[in-house]
């Protein structure tokens, strides 16, 4: 792979992903980022990644659902893998408008199908991201494995089961080279404060309400992003073409104890913040619709045949992420301002 297109490289988990690839893997070629930077998409998340690595780097404010774009940058940067992150990604922005969600996940994802089938003589991969809400909701007990139905409950998750099928379909009936993975919440640098964890972290420090839906008992398993940029990564490169892997963190919790963990860990690293004990900020709000009771990932097919496993622990994790809030001062000011929108405006009108 000399050449891969990320898609939505500028949002939470690609930015970490272009980070990692260029500043710790073994990958030794070209990233072509285009991200249509929608309201989650922020160049601020590569600005050292444009200066450090001008030979090995490129950026274009492209929409996934613009094929003749696409084309253009494909045959331009000889490109032979894909990446393919970029996705509407928030549940409750899919209740209250689900349209985006259907473009960008399927349409979106459609098109650089085609795209790849059209061009395959010199496609190596197409690695497609996807996440564990395809498979729908766990009760008290179970735990998803790669062959178990799909069963999407939100317009989120029922848009990238869509996707994955089609991804599928196309190495089946083409024979296209792909790879798909199915992981877990993530956390960590980076992601848009609208995510539980991100969200809870700068509502704590600001001494705003912390508001948990229901009863605070769905659960997810959480993985720091960071751990899952490896996994990828490791699929990319070793997966079997054709192949599901799931990806997942082994760390179950219910949302109310993660929150009170991050409240005290707040504690411990701004005793002098008048808001202690954070504790007290949290909330009990009105539920999600169809608010999924707990997802838990078996990922012991990615970690038998490639040897990946997840390495950050709940508790190292929430501490690095937490600290990088507090760090990224201006990055955080950027996103509530609204600056960084009229930064993107002012550079790509
Ligand atoms: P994100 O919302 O932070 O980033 C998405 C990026 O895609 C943004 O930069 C956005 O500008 C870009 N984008 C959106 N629509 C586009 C379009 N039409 N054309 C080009 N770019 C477009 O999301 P994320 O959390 O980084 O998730 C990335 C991928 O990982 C998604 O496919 C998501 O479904 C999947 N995933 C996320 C999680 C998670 O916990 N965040 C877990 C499992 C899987
Ligand atoms: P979220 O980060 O939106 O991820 P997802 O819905 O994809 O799992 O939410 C994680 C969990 O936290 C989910 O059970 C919903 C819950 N949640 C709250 O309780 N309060 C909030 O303000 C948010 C954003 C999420």
């Amino acid at each position: 792979m000399k050449n891969i297109l990320i898609t939505g490289g500028s949002g939470f988990i690609g930015s970490n992903f272009i980070h990692y690839l260029l500043k710790e893997s073994n990958f030794s070629g070209r990233i072509i980022n285009i991200d249509k930077l929608t309201y989650a998409g922020n160049p601020e998340n590569l600005i050292s990644i444009e200066d450090e690595f001008k030979d090995r780097y490129s950026f274009f404010k492209v929409d996934i659902c613009d094929k003749e774009s696409l084309a253009n940058i494909f045959i331009k940067y000889k490109i032979d893998a894909i990446c393919h992150f970029a996705a509407e990604s928030h549940v409750d922005r899919s209740i209250a408008s689900p349209e985006a969600f259907i473009h960008t996940n399927i349409i979106g994802t459609f098109n650089l199908l085609e795209l790849a089938r059209t061009n395959q003589d010199h496609i190596e991969l197409f690695h497609h991201i996807s996440t564990d809400e395809v498979f729908g909701s766990l009760g008290d007990t179970g735990i998803f494995s790669e062959d178990d139905p799909y069963r999407p409950n939100s317009p989120y998750s029922a848009s990238k089961a869509a996707s994955d099928h089609l991804v599928r379909s196309y190495h089946k009936t083409y024979n296209l080279p792909v790879t798909i993975s199915n992981c877990s919440n993530n956390y960590g640098p980076y992601q848009f404060p609208e995510k539980l964890i991100p969200l809870m972290v700068l509502n704590a420090v600001e001494n705003k309400p912390l508001p948990i839906y229901g009863n605070g008992k769905n659960v997810r398993d959480w993985l720091f992003v960071n751990d899952h940029c490896k996994a990828i990564w490791t699929i990319m490169q070793s997966g079997k073409r054709g192949e599901t892997y799931n990806i997942g963190g082994n760390t179950e919790m219910e949302n109310l104890p993660l929150v009170e963990m991050i409240c005290d860990i707040l504690d411990d690293i701004l005793p002098e913040n008048g808001n202690r004990p954070h504790k007290e900020l949290i909330t009990f709000i009105k539920d999600r619709p169809g608010h999924d009771l707990r997802y838990a990932i078996d990922f012991s097919k990615l970690q038998r045949e490639l040897r990946w496993k997840p390495e950050e622990s709940l508790t190292s994790g929430l501490q690095k992420t937490i600290k990088w809030y507090l760090d990224n001062k201006d990055w955080v000011n950027h996103i509530k301002s609204g600056e960084y929108r009229t930064w993107i405006e002012s550079h790509y009108s």
